[in-house]
């Protein structure tokens, strides 16, 4: 038996008063405790039911009687064979390629035609202390990859279908206080949401959520800001609930901190009242002379503090944060920020990086925020779904607009609850720009239904937040949802007319909500579809290329600018190669966010750095005298390229276009020179490398945090001989390292196989088949199988109940296909409180202590036969009469453990990607790379001492 079962029961029956104190002015400050830490997880099954632990063929289901789950879901499940593991969790990236999975998951082998991958189960047992009694005590999800059931302590709380929408359950009153509580997650990944890699799992936070009865809910608070003069008048609107069972007086106390922690405005509303189990928003209007504009230079962030007070004590804090800005989309001029003019320099992404898939450390977010900032993006359509929170944060904090999109549309209450639940979970952040309703419903967008939809989630939308235009991204059926939405949204100029929209309907402002990139393979100059490696597609995918798009709408004010399509490659959509190709090449950055040459392409008109940047890479050998086009990105005035010292022509450089000279191969250097005012004022060198010599580190960030959460992405690469980086270079490289742990390995090769993720490999062989009957006091053996009956699986009251000095005989058996290898152990649910057990009729252990925990038992090869195995108990019962019913739902399981490999991966065209996560212990964190024949690298960060995030252990 688990540990936790004796402490359960006892606790139920022992320890927990018949319901929760309801003094509304309990004093215990709001904690919200991250849950992250500490799961334990194993693949249960859609429809093999003993592959998912019996999990509903009991006689009673939890949807029958209260408390009456089981499986993984019974609160006293056995599950210390299960894998341990801390969330953010994707089980799908952990999984091999298939030709035979879902392309649109990027052919990973789970999901849908994997079903032994498909559901995975999740267990956490916490401890609540006692002295938590009165609080309201609930779970919030951030994100489950999808279709959810939750229960607590056996007790079921609900289902949650979509896989990007957060949701919560209340604990309080299940909950066993002084005492140990599980909570199970069922995470069903079989049906697909998107036609994109979604990952499979609880692959965002979990949080636990401690308040006062008298307190502000989930996404309680909605602060609103309007610029007037040189003040801002913020609106806080506070959402007060007051599940306590007696009526509450009480005072809201608003303050506003700026950016350096200062309080600058200050509102206090006094004797609020609220009757037992209420719920009211409270309005504040505060000023904020002379505020700090949040703006993509220097997104400045201010905090609302809300407290709340009854009976003259504080009983609840709430902060959110949010910015002081204006926006405008106008249908004329396009978009303004502060009321200054911002063009939308936007790409689309999904959520997926390499190595991790969705499963993303919060640093993480903030690397791709960076990168796409780095090469001029301002701002990000969260295609096709509503973002992590954390992603949120970052694009609030480092400044880049975001259009923050609805994953289905419709307007049933479920599908409004989608809408709605991203809109009170985002409205407060100020880098969020627009609501998106949908994208491409083709079913819809073109007829009367689609305005009418549209129309219905509009209005919705207003009434959530007012302040912000909804959006809709139209793939080319117009007269239906773009004859009502408040800003259209452009997919593709090659399936719509702007300039024929705007001046039918002059009012409504635009923006490209997608645009075609010049589709490529980073470092790839000639397709091989063999490996699903691209060259610059100038046609590219949906009728145009990066320069075609940007020149379209760089030349129509009225349009607010575009989002190409995409930012970052993405897992699956692996288009125009399907197989082997499993990652897109639609972004201007990889998969890992290593940037293509297009990259450069935007960088020169989108950002104010000097851009040089020339291609292809100059490593031909073998190609000598063929005709290469040399392509050149910038935005100087005119660039001059030379061969090997000799001028092949300078050109002036049309404005947001690129420059290209056809240029016979030769090794050596091929140069570019920028001009400005007719003076040279940049030079790049592109040139002909050796072969590879030594392998290059280098880490995003020398110094990270060391909280066991924190990460850094390191650039792996290799030099020639004279230290130039080989752009070809392809070499096997193997990683160790040492103060912190390796979280997944990319390289941006869209047809690359090697895993992202280096686990370890947990075989579970459930025992089964359970058969008994009660013994005769003094029974110190085992009779034969033949001789028992099959015990009930479920039997509260089936269960044969022993007299006193009577024992159980147990047997159960387990299915080997072979025998297997690694760390091999038998985990028994505990029957009672002495167990001598034996294995295929060897004795195993005699009379040993069970009465809190079952049998866990290092067993070896010799003792296990390919085949069936029998495991046989003689079991004394416990004293307590509670526990003399044996629940053979626990199961048990052998279980084989193979510890992670060595993680490793190739260079593709000269670059790779290791991602290493920090543990919370602070000192040098040393990454080393090792190739055969190369020099290996070494790289050294500091995981300085921090302050660790209120957790749950
Ligand atoms: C669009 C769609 C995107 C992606 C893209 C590929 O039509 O909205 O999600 O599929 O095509 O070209």
């Amino acid at each position: 038996m688990n540990p936790i079962i004796r402490t359960l029961l006892l606790a139920a029956v022992f320890a927990t008063p018949a319901f929760a104190a309801a003094d509304p002015v309990r004093a215990l400050p709001r904690e919200r405790l991250l849950m992250d830490a500490g799961w334990r997880f194993a693949f249960g099954h859609p429809f093999d039911k003993a592959r998912d632990f019996f999990h509903g063929t009991g006689k009673f289901s939890y949807v029958t009687k209260a408390g009456y789950a089981d499986g993984p879901a019974a609160a006293a499940f056995e599950d210390r064979g299960w894998r341990q593991l801390d969330l953010p969790h994707d089980w799908a990236v952990e999984a091999p390629f298939d030709a035979k999975a879902s392309s649109s998951h990027g052919y990973k082998a789970s999901g849908l035609d994997v079903p032994g991958r498909s559901i995975g189960w999740y267990r956490k047992i916490f401890a609540i202390p006692a002295s938590d009694l009165g609080r309201r005590i609930s779970v919030e999800f951030d994100g489950v990859f999808r279709d959810s059931i939750v229960w607590v302590n056996g007790f079921y709380l609900g289902r949650h279908a979509c896989g990007y929408t957060g949701f919560s359950y209340d604990l309080t009153d299940y909950l066993n206080y002084g005492g140990d509580n599980v909570i199970t997650v069922r995470v069903d990944a079989t049906m697909e949401e998107g036609w994109f890699y979604e990952g499979a799992g609880i692959y965002r936070h979990v949080w636990l959520t401690k308040a006062a009865p008298l307190h502000v809910p989930q996404w309680g608070t909605y602060v609103t800001t309007e610029v007037v003069g040189d003040a801002a008048s913020v609106s806080a609107r506070t959402t007060v609930a007051n599940e306590g069972m007696e009526a509450a007086t009480f005072d809201v106390e608003q303050n506003i901190m700026d950016p350096d922690g200062r309080v600058v405005a200050t509102g206090t509303m006094r004797t609020l009242s609220l009757a037992a189990g209420g719920t009211g928003e409270f309005p504040c209007a505060l000023n904020v002379p002379q505020p700090r504009l949040w703006s993509l230079e220097s997104p400045a962030l201010h905090r609302l503090v809300t407290t709340l007070r009854s009976g003259g004590a504080v009983v609840d804090r709430y902060e959110t944060p949010f910015g002081i800005r204006t926006v405008l989309f106008d249908p004329d001029h396009g978009f303004f920020l502060n009321g200054r003019h911002v063009e939308i320099h936007g790409t689309n992404n999904h959520q997926d990086h390499a190595g991790v898939g969705v499963a993303l450390p919060d640093a993480l977010q903030a690397f791709r925020v960076a990168r796409l900032k780095e090469i001029g993006v301002n701002a990000y359509r969260s295609s096709h779904n509503p973002p992590t929170p954390e992603f949120l944060d970052a694009c609030d904090r480092l400044g880049l607009l975001v259009l923050d999109e609805n994953r289905l549309m419709g307007v049933s209450p479920e599908q409004l609850g989608q809408l709605e639940s991203m809109i009170r979970r985002d409205r407060n952040h100020p880098s969020v720009i627009a609501w998106s309703l949908g994208n491409e419903e083709w079913a819809l967008e073109g007829n009367i239904k689609g305005a009418r939809v549209a129309s219905t989630m509009q209005a919705f939308a207003h009434r959530l937040d007012p302040t912000r235009r909804t959006t809709y991204a139209n793939s080319g059926g117009w007269g239906g949802i773009s004859t009502v939405i408040d800003l259209v949204g452009y997919n593709y100029i090659n399936q719509s007319n702007p300039d024929e929209q705007h001046a039918k309907f002059p009012n409504h402002p635009g923006v490209g909500t997608e645009e075609t990139t010049t589709q490529c393979t980073r470092g790839v100059y000639f397709d091989d579809p063999s490996r699903a490696l691209l060259s610059p597609q100038l046609k590219g995918d949906t009728g145009g290329n990066s320069e075609k798009g940007w020149n379209y709408y760089a030349s129509r004010p009225f349009l607010a600018g575009l989002f190409y399509w995409t930012g970052f490659d993405l897992r699956g959509e692996a288009w125009p190669s399907g197989w082997p190709g499993v990652v897109s090449h639609f972004g201007f950055l990889d998969a890992c966010g290593f940037p293509k040459d297009t990259a450069y392409y935007i960088k020169s008109w989108w950002s104010d750095e000097p851009v040089l940047r020339l291609y292809p890479h100059w490593n031909w050998a073998g190609r000598e005298g063929q005709e290469f086009t040399v392509g050149c990105f910038s935005n100087h005035e005119a660039v001059e390229l030379f061969l090997n010292g000799t001028s092949l022509g300078k050109k002036d450089m049309p404005r947001n276009g690129h420059l290209e000279w056809k240029v016979a191969y030769a090794p050596g250097v091929l140069e570019a020179r920028g001009y400005h005012g007719g003076k040279v004022v940049a030079t790049t060198r592109v040139e002909t490398t050796g072969a590879p010599a030594q392998l290059v580190l280098t880490p995003d960030r020398a110094v990270i945090n060391a909280d066991g959460a924190d990460a850094v992405a390191f650039t792996v690469t290799a030099h020639d001989a004279q230290g130039r980086t080989v752009p070809t270079a392809g070499n096997l490289v193997n990683f160790e390292v040492t103060g912190g742990r390796i979280i997944g390995v990319g390289n941006g090769d869209p047809g690359c196989h090697e895993p992202d993720k280096f686990t370890e490999t947990i075989a579970l062989f459930m025992v089964e088949d359970w058969r008994g009957r009660i013994a005769p006091a003094g029974t110190v053996a085992p009779a034969g199988p033949e001789s028992l009956q099959p015990f009930p699986v479920m039997g509260y009251y089936q269960a044969p109940l022993p007299k006193r000095g009577e024992v159980y005989d147990l047997s159960g058996v387990f299915t080997l296909p072979a025998v297997p290898s690694g760390t091999l152990e038998l985990h028994l649910p505990t029957l009672g409180s002495k167990t001598t057990l034996w294995l295929n009729g060897r004795e195993l252990a005699r009379d040993i202590d069970t009465a809190t925990v079952g049998p866990a038992l290092r067993i070896d090869q010799t003792q296990l036969i390919a085949g069936v195995n029998r495991v046989q108990l003689i079991v004394k019962p416990f004293d307590d009469p509670l526990n003399h019913i044996p629940e053979l739902t626990q199961l048990g399981s052998m279980r084989a453990f193979t510890p992670a490999p060595p993680a490793r991966r190739s260079l593709f065209n000269g670059l790779a990607q290791v991602i290493v996560q920090s543990t919370r212990e602070p000192g040098k964190i040393r990454l080393t790379a090792k190739s055969d024949g190369l020099a290996a690298a070494e790289s050294i960060i500091t995981a300085r001492p921090a302050t660790l995030r209120a957790a749950l252990p």
